[in-house]
């Protein structure tokens, strides 16, 4: 019985977890705002990506205090390259709601504050304040599915209640270790792409999936989407030392720094792609030559290149036109390099950019 089956493995898998767990930066202090920063940091984004992210973040603003006393431009600007700015928004906002009415002790309490979903508030509830709440996400159902050989459907919203269900019932007293166990398993044995170790694995003797050879088949999941593709003409406008960016408005990196840009006109080669929607941006220049329109609207055209970045539901293909302005158009606003560095929160999607600028 599936059950029993998971409450033998527990204590395999925490004796492995105390053996082998990665010394991680959030694994050390686990105050209530350094759980959530960590756990907000770390959705949609790797391990490695945040490691020294979080103790930089941590040393800037240590306490929801100091956070909630922050500028929403400071806390972008301290959050600039880990992507999905939503979050960053969200933990200030959250930070401020610790700060005037303290930490929630119940998992509907941690579930209530903004940014914090299913899985974060099990992380969360279990890691902070020792409740025996499970975080179930796309790692947690693989190695779940393997060791129950489960073919069902992990986009299927009735799985993840269904093991969630389970993990409940045989939560030990351990409740962090158990979660960030479960974790670690799927991070570092029981892997998402390439073979899992299973000869690292403490399942190895219990896992239905690697008895039966059959680790390959699970987890089952829908068909992915294809990302949708947008060009777009990035115009990188230099005047007398200074470059224009503006704020995007709402949408995707809302509340970012971006240099002026707009949809390029041109058509996107393959298929199952369509033009840009505008996200709101006005259109800056006629560009159905590829921007060769450009120098005629801005100045002269010094420089161009070619960028792409890939986001969860869309890629951008840019091309980028380092531009000696006629004059400084007063609808952006036109910074230094040195004060773009450092105060502006400029999303990596346009960092091939940066590097036109000159100090
Ligand atoms: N991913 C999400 N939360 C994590 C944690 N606490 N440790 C490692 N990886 C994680």
């Amino acid at each position: 019985m599936e059950e029993e089956l998971l409450r033998g493995a527990t204590e395999p898998l925490l004796a492995w977890y105390r053996e082998n767990k990665r010394d991680l930066p959030w694994r050390k202090e686990r105050s209530f705002y350094s759980v959530l920063l960590s756990e907000l940091m770390l959705q949609q984004t790797r391990v490695e990506a945040v490691k020294d992210r979080y103790t930089r973040f941590l040393e800037r603003f240590p306490t929801a205090q100091s956070l909630a006393a922050a500028s929403e431009d400071e806390v972008l600007k301290n959050w600039e390259g880990l992507g999905y700015y939503s979050r960053a928004r969200n933990l200030w906002k959250a930070a401020k709601i610790l700060a005037e009415r303290g930490e929630p002790q119940t998992w509907v309490g941690v579930r209530a504050l903004p940014g914090v979903g299913d899985y974060t508030a099990g992380a969360i509830s279990s890691i902070a304040l020792g409740l025996k709440e499970p975080a179930v996400d796309g790692n947690v159902l693989r190695i779940l599915t393997r060791l129950f050989a489960d073919g069902r459907n992990i986009d299927d919203a009735g799985t993840k209640k269904y093991f969630s269900d389970l993990l409940r019932k045989v939560f030990p007293p351990e409740t962090g270790d158990f979660t960030e166990a479960l974790m670690e398993l799927g991070a570092i044995v029981c892997v998402p792409n390439g073979p899992p170790t299973c000869g690292a694995c403490p399942w190895s003797g219990v896992c239905r999936a690697h008895l039966a050879g059959r680790e390959a088949e699970f987890p089952v999941r829908s068909e992915k989407k294809a990302r949708r593709i947008e060009m777009l003409d990035v115009f990188v406008l230099r005047h007398a030392d200074l470059y224009a960016v503006r704020k995007r408005g709402e949408g995707l990196l809302a509340g970012l720094w971006e240099f002026p840009n707009s949809p390029s006109q041109l058509a996107p080669s393959g298929e199952n792609q369509q033009l840009a929607p505008s996200e709101g941006n006005q259109q800056l220049a006629p560009s159905e030559e590829g921007g060769r329109g450009v120098g005629a609207t801005f100045g002269e055209v010094l420089a161009t290149k070619s960028a792409k970045h890939i986001f969860t539901h869309v890629e951008w293909r840019m091309t980028g036109y380092l531009i000696e302005a006629k004059e400084r158009d007063p609808q952006f606003a036109w910074v230094s390099a040195g004060e773009l560095r450092a105060h502006y929160a400029i999303p990596s999607a346009f960092r091939a950019f940066l590097a036109w600028l000159e100090e």
